[in-house]
């Protein structure tokens, strides 16, 4: 249930140091970047990033098309790196790496940025410059952003790949990207393991034809094939690297980096972000949300593979001159503590995580962070899925120890940067709530024709005017941009979330209103899995669900239709859960699998999912069947799963 009972307002202590105090000084800055937005991100712009060349006007607007800070140039990795090494920053702490064994790697600025040249020359020996395209395929180690922004500094549009994604959807990224280079590890370690990532790399470039050089990070040690003239082992090429390689130039729409995320259909999107209008965003929302402050050491615990470490792990807290903490393995290795030993050892003051890690931590009881000194913490930060105030209200008495704010930031991968989320030294809290929209952000709740709907009623979240972080488009489809953000409610951007504003103003966001699914906070379309399911010989047809989950949010669920066979129901189910997994990721394996005869479907064959997502979350079928041809389908899986 999505409903507070009680607002939390900051203390006087936390408003007197905040970067935004109070919420008359937000009202201020709200109103001032509403009436004048072109003003506004000028002023941002100019007092967050660092310019080589002045734009020559702030924004041009060719629906849907944008573009910001036209004409000027800039490079991201300079803002990294460079611009701290005149200040009191060059021998701060820029990334605080603890691997899952228990390694531990300080990079101060001054060294990120020798790494950072050194390979950004490895590339260039390779004879890559800027407009190529680079494939990331790593585990969480410091080589990773290493890898990023050695590309972002000579102007080569990276693509992240979590390296929990399989062979087969590596390989659908590289070729939709058209990457002449991959950079990946031997593997990483997670819960004790090695996921091995050069075998995936492997697997996947024997279809990619376009990939002319593999750069491998040794990190397990373990042994790996090197296909000569292809493979080279990063440590090599490092070896007699220069030091010296000068940050490019970009133009400000410079293409910084392609991510690819599930829509609507089987195939992935590439969202496109360029350079100084994302780098304007991610940069002032550090101190807008996070309310950073030099002396912070600030933890974000997404992994880099995912829009939340592009944003929050790499390009936002460097570019503001943060220590960035990054942990490579999984929480609960060797125990269910290991974040709160991490808070503890390094002092960290910002923690950011997603509900559906909060919840996991609940269910294993409050002795664990109770065995840590969690008191540096003083801002605790929500993300990728709406919180559950139960969730919310634990983590602000057992982890915040009633001192910390939360933010609870609403943003997509689209968004690039955070749009609705208190700035915690300004706005009252409610526990569900994203609350307001930032500055030169301006949401709106609406029905289909467009109409805002009243206070209190559900619609579709829509954001009224471009910002700077937004998408640019989808990578090489620009059509299916048009149609997937700003076709559906003519001249506003269709977030493809529903919510509700409150008499206050405030945001909730309800979930998502069309066929995507947030499982533990990463998106996963159903049509993704369904075309994975299909795929395997036994299988006929498949529909897929989200069903709520009380830990990952919502669960995957899977209608299968089995060809003609005899099967062991058991065996299969197991098998498919393996198929997804080698498809996609395991993250996407579905925890039910239901064997069916028939799906049930409108009279011109469409799957009604509806039905099927009401199934499973209410055990009933209530809701408007008169379309489905067999209504008995229906009726046979809800006895079933009565049986069940
Ligand atoms: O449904 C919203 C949910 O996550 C979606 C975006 O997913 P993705 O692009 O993978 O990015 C996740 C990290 C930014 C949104 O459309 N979502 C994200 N943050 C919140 C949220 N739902 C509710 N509350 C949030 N704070």
């Amino acid at each position: 249930m999505l409903a507070a009972t009680q607002t939390y307002a900051p203390s006087e202590d936390f408003v007197r140091r905040a970067h935004v105090q109070g919420i008359e000084a937000r009202r201020v800055l709200y109103e001032k970047a509403a009436e004048h937005p072109e003003e506004f991100w000028a002023e941002v712009a100019e007092r967050e990033i660092s310019w080589f060349q002045k734009w020559s006007h702030v924004f041009e607007w060719d629906p849907p098309f944008a573009k910001w800070f036209v004409g000027a140039k800039t490079n991201a990795a300079y803002n990294c790196l460079d611009r701290h090494l005149a200040t009191h920053r060059k021998n701060k702490v820029a990334i605080l790496w603890e691997g899952e064994p228990g390694d531990q790697r300080l990079l101060s600025y001054q060294e990120l940025h020798r790494l950072v040249c050194r390979f950004a020359n490895v590339l260039k020996g390779r004879g890559l410059k800027a407009g190529d395209k680079a494939i990331i395929y790593m585990p969480m180690v410091p080589e990773l952003p290493v890898a990023m922004l050695a590309c972002a500094r000579i102007g080569v549009t990276h693509s992240v790949v979590f390296g929990g994604f399989s062979a087969e959807a590596l390989k659908a990224r590289i070729q939709d990207l058209g990457a002449t280079v991959v950079i990946t590890a031997d593997g990483g370690w997670r819960r004790g393991k090695e996921i091995r990532l050069k075998d995936a790399a492997d697997e996947a470039l024997t279809e990619c034809p376009t990939v002319r050089d593999v750069i491998v990070l040794q990190r397990t040690g373990s042994a790996v094939n090197m296909t000569p003239g292809r493979d080279h082992w990063w440590h090599e090429l490092d070896q007699n690297a220069s030091e010296d390689c000068p940050a490019e130039p970009l133009d400000s729409e410079h293409p910084l980096f392609v991510l690819y995320t599930s829509g609507t259909t089987g195939k992935p999107k590439g969202i496109l972000h360029t350079t100084g209008g994302y780098l304007t965003m991610v940069t002032a929302t550090m101190k807008w949300v996070f309310d950073l402050r030099d002396e912070d050491t600030y933890w974000c615990t997404a992994d880099i593979g995912w829009v939340t470490g592009h944003s929050y792990i790499v390009y936002g807290p460097l570019s503001a001159g943060a220590t960035t903490v990054m942990y490579e393995g999984a929480p609960d290795y060797p125990a269910f503590d290991r974040w709160w030993r991490i808070v503890e050892k390094y002092r960290v003051n910002i923690f950011y995580t997603s509900p559906t890690a909060i919840r996991a931590l609940i269910r294993q009881g409050d002795q664990w962070p109770n065995a840590h000194d969690l008191s540096s913490l003083r801002l605790l930060g929500s993300v990728g899925e709406p919180i559950n105030p139960a969730a919310w209200e634990w983590y602000y008495r057992v982890i915040g120890k009633e001192r910390c704010p939360i933010v609870d930031t609403w943003w997509q991968t689209e968004t690039g940067a955070i749009l609705i989320s208190p700035m915690p030294g300004a706005v009252p809290l409610k526990p569900g709530s994203a609350t307001l929209p930032l500055p030169g952000v301006i949401p709106d709740i609406v029905d289909l024709t467009g109409k805002p709907v009243a206070d209190g009623q559900e619609g579709f979240l829509v954001i009224r005017r471009p910002w700077p972080s937004m998408l640019r488009t989808i990578w090489g489809d620009p059509q299916r941009y048009k149609e997937q953000y700003w076709s559906r409610v003519p001249g506003v951007y269709f977030t493809g979330d529903a919510a509700r504003r409150d008499a206050d103003g405030y945001y909730w966001i309800l979930g998502r209103v069309d066929d995507v699914m947030n499982v533990s906070g990463h998106r996963l379309s159903t049509m993704e899995v369904e075309s994975a399911l299909v795929r395997h010989p036994a299988v006929a047809e498949a529909a897929v669900v989200g069903r709520p989950d009380e830990i990952t949010g919502q669960a995957v669920c899977a209608f299968v239709t089995l060809k003609k066979g005899d099967w062991n129901h058991r065996d299969l189910a197991e098998e498919l859960r393996k198929w997804v997994a080698h498809e996609i990721g395991s993250f996407a394996k579905p925890a039910e699998i239901r064997f069916t005869d028939a799906l049930p479907k409108t009279r011109s064959g469409k799957i009604m999912r509806r039905l099927l997502r009401e199934l499973v979350t209410s055990q009933t079928v209530t809701g408007d069947t008169t379309t489905l041809e067999d209504m008995g389908v229906i009726t046979r899986l809800a006895a079933q799963q009565e049986e069940d």
